[in-house]
């Protein structure tokens, strides 16, 4: 089964055009390497109902099994993603971000200042990752091999599993 994804770059100067995302397309390429079906990509600002807007019209609109945010998962004050998830979703998936801080911390003691949060809002499985490239494609690494296995039982409950 390829199931859809979806992209958020979450950036303030990302939006304004006054920085180049290659976070965003370094996700995208990982996701697609691993079979998923990259249908949607966005730049948001670090804005609270920014980011929710886009994670509801993911899930609730276009209906999208994977929502990957990249970004804003930091200590700096604007760093509100996690929240913006937390705020969207109705259960979380903590498992996924302690599998990547537990993994990311192997490489980076740095690891640790990650606030990525994971949650399911209907048929959607809500992931966020760090915003650099490097950070983003490790934590994104880390998990990406579970995900379609979470998301067959989110979105396909009537069959074995195995
Ligand atoms: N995880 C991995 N695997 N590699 C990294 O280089 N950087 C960390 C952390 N997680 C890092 C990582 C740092 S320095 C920060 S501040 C947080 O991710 C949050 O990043 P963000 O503010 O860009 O979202």
């Amino acid at each position: 089964m390829t199931y859809k994804a979806a992209v958020i770059t979450v950036s303030d100067k990302g939006s304004r055009g006054e920085r180049v995302d290659e976070a965003g397309p370094a996700v995208a390429e990982l996701l697609t390497n691993a079979g998923f079906d990259v249908t949607y990509r966005a730049i948001v600002p670090d804005e609270r109902a920014d980011i929710g807007r886009e994670l509801i019209k993911c899930a609730d609109e276009l209906d999208i099994p994977l929502v990957v945010t990249t970004g804003g998962t930091g200590f700096s004050p604007r760093d509100i993603t996690p929240e913006s998830t937390l705020a969207v979703v109705e259960r979380r998936a903590a498992g996924i971000p302690e599998a990547m801080r537990y993994e990311s911390l192997k490489i980076t003691n740095r690891a640790m200042l990650s606030r990525c949060e994971a949650g399911i809002r209907g048929g959607t499985l809500i992931v966020n990752l760090p915003g650099s490239t490097k950070a983003a494609r490790e934590n994104l690494a880390a998990v990406v091999d579970a995900l379609a296995h979470g998301l067959q039982m989110l979105r396909e409950p009537q069959r074995d599993h195995g």
